[in-house]
């Protein structure tokens, strides 16, 4: 039989019957590769005919559900960014820069796993020898704790098949492959083909299936779209390399929300949950700098406090340059026009970055007006006072919005010693407001920077 072959973008997903040196959905370069559909006959270790059951249309009602079974991982960050566990039978994807640590997080999520379950970790990156090694260096061992160096995929699948395991961790899914196809592994083609057979495997033995995937230089997982369609979960591994801090975040989860995020530390011995992600944040907090900002933002279900840094100097010559690093650029740019316009500050001759420590990325309107008081304060060159912290979305008037969760954040600052709020004016309910702690509620950015800079030590 002839092989049907069509091309796919590896950055989109688009497929098509013919190859354009330029996406036409996307718009990238030299993204199509051709795209071989396997062999109709099933190969080994995908579904046969004879395993394929008929689906008859049910009326809703009539649908059985029952809880979904979830497997704790032992570590609560990231049972929390799953949803409460692992759901049995569920396609994970964990992706991330290489070095990030993904390896590492899945082997230690192993150790408490194998209490309940038998685990295959399946490796095509390490040598037994170096698993065995990490696993070491992690503290991990167990009886049900198997492992195996293969990138064949059909052989990987009878491997699984004899051993029977509960949890299969694949790592990585840019190293497997299938050999009836022609494309190297890491290919668009092999990608999809080999995430597609791992999915129905886990759907039809129940089987819950980690792979790993590597993000490209530009933070998309190679051939993206076409393996987060596929998977129940989207796990991104992020941080940066030089900074000790790392971020899980869901970026789809059938099995709960996408807001939650995870905050861990990498050691010496393994990565650590930081279960108080705002004091870690803070911590090495200058007291007295200028361009200092402590801005609280939501992420999930919880606040965390964050630092936004801001220099603002001369621009030599030519245009002012602008960087932002953990917050959004365009929304940096609107910012620094608001406070020329609304404020006054001449920042059209200035050079501007913004950073977020501790790695962060933040991307919620609440802390427009933190960037606004970090940017202020480095052009005046004036330290905000101690204590304080703000939050609020600023308009193109220069009004301060309402933002969600505002007593959530106050009550962080207050768990945390702050002694001043500012934020825009809106209702925060029924809350104790401890003795010493001063909510300055202001309609617009210039009165916040006003309250800001006059706020009481
Ligand atoms: P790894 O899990 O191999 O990354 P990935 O699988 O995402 O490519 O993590 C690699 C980095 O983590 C490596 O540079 C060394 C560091 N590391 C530690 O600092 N401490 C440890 O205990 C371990 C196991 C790794
Ligand atoms: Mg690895």
């Amino acid at each position: 039989m002839k092989q049907k072959s069509s091309f796919l973008c590896s950055e989109c997903g688009y497929e098509s019957a013919k190859w354009y040196g330029k996406c036409p959905s996307c718009g990238a370069w030299n993204t199509m590769e051709e795209f071989r559909e396997a062999k109709q006959t099933a190969p080994r270790g995908t579904l046969a005919k004879s395993d394929r059951r008929r689906n008859k249309p049910l009326q809703i009602d009539a649908i059985e559900t029952q809880e979904e079974v979830r497997l704790h991982t032992g570590i609560s960050e990231l049972d929390r960014v799953l949803g409460g566990g692992a759901v049995k039978g569920s396609f994970v994807l964990v992706g991330g820069e290489p070095g990030i640590g993904k390896s590492t997080l899945l082997l230690q999520m192993c150790q408490e796993m194998c209490r309940q379950a038998k685990v295959l970790y399946v490796s095509g990156e390490e040598s037994l020898r170096q698993i065995r090694l990490r696993a070491d260096r992690l503290h991990i061992s167990s009886p049900e704790l198997f492992v195996l160096a293969e990138t064949d995929l059909e052989e990987m699948i009878e491997e699984t098949d004899l051993l029977q395991p509960d949890v299969l961790i694949v790592d990585s899914i840019q190293t497997v492959y299938k050999s009836d196809l022609s494309s190297a592994p890491g290919n668009t083609t092999q990608i999809k083909e080999c995430a597609m057979t791992l999915m129905q495997y886990a759907k039809r033995r129940g089987v819950t299936i980690f792979i790993v995937g590597h993000v490209n230089k530009e933070g998309t997982l190679a051939g993206p779209k076409i393996l987060e369609h596929m998977v129940d979960c989207v796990l991104y591994f992020e941080g940066e390399k030089q900074i000790s801090f790392r971020c899980l975040r869901a970026a789809k989860n059938r099995f709960g929300s996408t807001n939650e995020i995870g905050v861990f530390e990498m050691s010496d011995c393994g990565l650590i949950e930081v279960p108080n992600p705002s004091a870690a944040m803070l911590s090495g907090h200058p007291m007295d700098a200028s361009g200092n900002c402590i801005a609280c933002t939501i992420e999930g279900s919880r606040p965390i406090l964050a630092e936004i840094q801001a220099l603002v100097t001369k621009t030599a010559y030519g245009t002012p340059r602008r960087m932002s690093a953990g917050v959004d650029y365009n929304r940096m740019v609107l910012l620094l026009a608001i406070l020329e316009k609304r404020v006054g500050l001449y920042l059209s001759a200035s050079d501007a970055y913004i950073n977020v420590i501790g790695g962060m990325r933040l991307d919620e309107p609440a802390i427009d007006l933190p960037i606004a008081l970090a940017v202020a304060s480095s052009y005046r060159d004036q330290p905000l006072p101690e204590g304080v912290m703000a939050f609020g979305e600023v308009g193109l008037t220069g009004e301060l919005r309402a933002v969600t969760a505002a007593a959530q954040r106050i009550h962080e600052a207050i768990r945390l010693g702050f002694s001043t709020c500012i934020m825009p004016q809106q209702d925060i309910g029924r809350m104790k407001i401890p003795e010493g702690f001063h909510i300055i509620q202001t309609r617009n950015i210039a009165q916040a920077i006003g309250a800001a800079f006059g706020a009481k030590q």
